[in-house]
């Protein structure tokens, strides 16, 4: 018997492997990945550009193309169900019903020659037993509750008749009106100035916690983790390096990538006239699978270990998962003692 208190996993990867056959050659984006995001729950998603966080999220909703994509392993269970092994038609009805997707660029999302009531509503129709003016209903609703002025006036505006930041509240209204079970956001917010981005935050934690809707948003920004994720995973070179409350990892992150990612953004805490350090070196190209730590070759506490061996994300004694054959203690590497100093 399930325990009642504990909350039940609405997404589950495991191993996940996805990769590109490309002119240039393999691109192994994926390598590897497991996750779990439970009911409720918010789940960040970090890592520089480039390191699979898109390609891990969009192969959820099998939104990969395939050719040049290619999932060569894993499972990606949502409620059990391996999303992997669903028809075409199977999962187009998962698809923007019980789990949604936003993106950087509302534009992906919305059809530009399509009036917003009528994209709103025949989702609506599609996800629900609804009539017509009841789903019209509910996308005026929806509209409100995103924070779009006078919704029931502008419900039948195009969406280039929106700015952007109203645009984006549009595609949230879309994500949101079929009532789905879990949200995936990528970069939701990236392009929109800092006061829009916040009120767009602000709305998506509220639905969220109105809705009691699952959460994975994947972000550059991780003060944006900060604020609306409970739990994190940091990715680099399509692998998870480091997975923690997110408390835990800004208070004792513990891989020397995470210790490099907050060592390069700007915290609230900081004192006046702190420098930022930018992490040296570019992620690799992964035309292979790492068979090393891929983080090794700009890593300060590399041994020669890191350089034969790929480190698994295994639980340290206190149950933190990471990937990393260093140990740290506040943030200074105990073991191996010569850590970094055979380079
Ligand atoms: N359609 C595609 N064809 C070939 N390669 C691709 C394709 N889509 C993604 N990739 C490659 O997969 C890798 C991971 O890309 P992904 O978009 O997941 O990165 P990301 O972590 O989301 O980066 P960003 O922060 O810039 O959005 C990259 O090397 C990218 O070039
Ligand atoms: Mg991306």
């Amino acid at each position: 018997m399930s325990d009642p208190a504990k909350p039940l996993p609405v997404l589950e990867l495991d191993d996940l492997r996805v990769r590109f056959k490309t002119d240039g050659g393999m691109v192994h984006a994926v390598n590897g990945v497991s996750f779990r995001v439970d009911e409720g729950e918010a789940l960040g998603v970090v890592g520089e550009s480039g390191c699979g966080k898109s390609v891990t999220n969009m192969t959820v909703l099998r939104l990969i193309p395939t050719p040049p994509g290619e999932v060569s392993s894993g499972t990606i269970k949502y409620r059990g169900t391996d999303l992997l092994k669903l028809s075409a038609k199977e999962i187009r009805k998962v698809r923007g019903g019980k789990i949604a997707m936003i993106f950087q660029d509302p534009m992906t999302c919305l059809n530009p020659f399509l009036r917003i009531s009528k994209q709103l509503t025949e989702a609506i129709l599609l996800h629900s037993d609804m009539t017509p003016d009841e789903a019209r209903e509910r996308a005026i609703q929806e509209l409100e509750r995103v924070g779009i002025p006078d919704a029931a006036g502008r419900v039948d505006s195009y969406p280039h008749e929106f700015s952007g930041g109203m645009r984006q509240r549009v595609m949230i209204a879309m994500a949101l009106c079929t009532d789905p079970d879990l949200l995936i956001a990528d970069e939701p917010t990236t392009a929109l100035d800092v006061t829009i981005q916040a009120q767009i935050l602000d709305v998506l934690r509220r639905l969220q916690a109105e809705k009691g809707m699952s959460l994975v948003l994947v972000t550059h920004d991780l003060a944006v983790v900060a604020g609306m994720c409970t739990r994190v995973v940091v990715m680099y070179a399509g692998r998870i390096v480091e997975e923690a409350p997110v408390d835990d990892l800004f208070a004792d992150p513990r891989h020397p990538y995470t210790i490099a990612l907050l060592g390069s953004v700007p915290r609230l805490d900081d004192p006046v006239g702190r420098h930022l350090t930018p992490i040296e070196g570019l992620p690799p190209k992964l035309a292979e699978e790492p068979t090393s730590c891929a983080f090794a070759p700009r890593c300060t506490y590399a041994f020669d270990r890191c350089r034969a061996e790929l480190p698994k994300l295994e639980p340290d004694p206190d149950g933190r998962l990471r990937a990393c054959f260093v140990t740290f203690k506040d943030g200074v590497p105990v073991e191996p003692v010569d850590a970094g100093g055979a380079a």
